[in-house]
């Protein structure tokens, strides 16, 4: 069965083809246009999309020697996301599935997440639990079975990565700012300033990241600039410290309370080094198996989408041609 998976919920606009679990290819065009405005304006990413979505899925196509009378089923996101950008891969996926009368499935971005888990690591199975964090999400979920889910503790305000995004906007770093703090990161003192871990001692495995962006606004406040400049990696460090030691902390006592002995990572923050080393050692110090996709599985990719698709259209599910875009679109519980 080959999937034709399309993602277009954000700024990336991807096209991937699977055969059955296999990726054939891979295709994300990030959009340049956002760098001058530090963040995703919206209306020029439902632009970029309508512009990219034919040459991606082209290329996509071309890539893993496919035609499109090839492909059996495809896969889109419709949720959540931006729902202009999301509009685009909807309809493009409607359009194909009608021209070539094959099925096609609506999949939740999330779940789409979730599956990156399961791209390269053929023996991954559920139960396991799952920390997706990424620009928009910060989550634990309990991944039952299959498309089954339970939603443990969910951020009550900020994303993390959202946080390593306004941090790094607030250090004059380029959009987006998750990779260039790792990066700097990676020479700074972590002990250097000690910000705030929220909801560590309430029994929550719920997160906050907004405090800890207004505590590193309120540090920078009170620094000269060439303070700053001089200490740029140091306040990395530590504001990474801060923010991945509560996704560490909270991930690995939900495990232990769940009574679950797999942790799948995944989302674009799942990229970040010291989260895939401090897990990847607290884990093996509780015995309990980690999963890290690849990097290019991490960040938003279609060949994510196109393997939760596959497994919703090998479990019956199929869209109408009435499937709308969700910009709010919740984990099927
Ligand atoms: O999953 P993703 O591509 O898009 C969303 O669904 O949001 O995640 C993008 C987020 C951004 O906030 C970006 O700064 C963050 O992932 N990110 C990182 C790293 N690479 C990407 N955050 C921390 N460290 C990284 N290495
Ligand atoms: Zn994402």
């Amino acid at each position: 069965m080959n999937i034709l998976g399309i993602e277009t919920s954000c700024d990336e606009t991807s096209a991937a083809v699977l055969s059955g679990d296999v990726v054939l290819s891979n295709v994300v065009s990030s959009q340049a246009v956002h760098l001058q405005f530090g963040g995703v304006v919206p209306e020029l990413a439902s632009r970029a999309h309508i512009r990219k979505i034919v040459p991606i899925v082209d290329e996509a196509l071309q890539n893993a020697k496919t035609t499109l009378s090839q492909i059996d089923g495809i896969a889109v996101t419709y949720g959540p996301g931006l729902v202009g950008a999301l509009l685009v891969g909807v309809n493009y996926a409607k359009g194909l599935a009608m021209v070539l009368k094959k099925p096609f499935v609506g999949v939740n971005h999330i779940e789409g997440h979730i599956y990156s888990n399961f791209i390269e690591n053929k023996n991954w199975s559920p139960p396991f639990l799952c920390l997706v964090v990424s620009g928009g999400h910060t989550l634990i979920v309990l991944v039952q079975d299959h498309l089954q889910y339970r939603i443990i503790g969910k951020t009550r305000d900020d994303a993390v990565g959202e946080a390593f995004d306004k941090v790094a906007k607030l250090l004059d770093l380029p959009y987006p700012g998750g990779p260039q703090i790792d990066q700097l990161a990676n020479e700074g003192d972590p002990s250097f300033v000690k910000f705030p871990r929220a909801l560590m001692k309430e029994k929550t495995f719920d997160f906050s990241y907004s405090g800890l962006k207004t505590a590193v606004m309120n540090y920078l406040k009170e620094i000269p600039e060439q303070e700053i400049r001089k200490n740029l990696s140091n306040i990395c460090a530590s504001f990474q410290q801060a923010a991945v030691e509560v996704l560490v902390r909270k991930t690995i006592e939900a495990a232990r309370t769940f009574q679950i002995n797999k942790i799948g990572v995944c989302g674009g923050v799942a990229a970040n080094s010291l989260l895939r080393k401090w897990m990847t050692d607290e884990a093996a110090e509780y015995h309990l198996t980690v999963n890290f996709p690849a990097l290019k599985y991490c960040t938003d990719n279609a060949a994510m989408i196109a393997r939760a698709g596959l497994e919703r259209l090998n479990q019956g599910y199929q869209a109408s041609l009435n499937l709308n875009a969700y910009p709010s679109l919740q984990l099927e519980i």
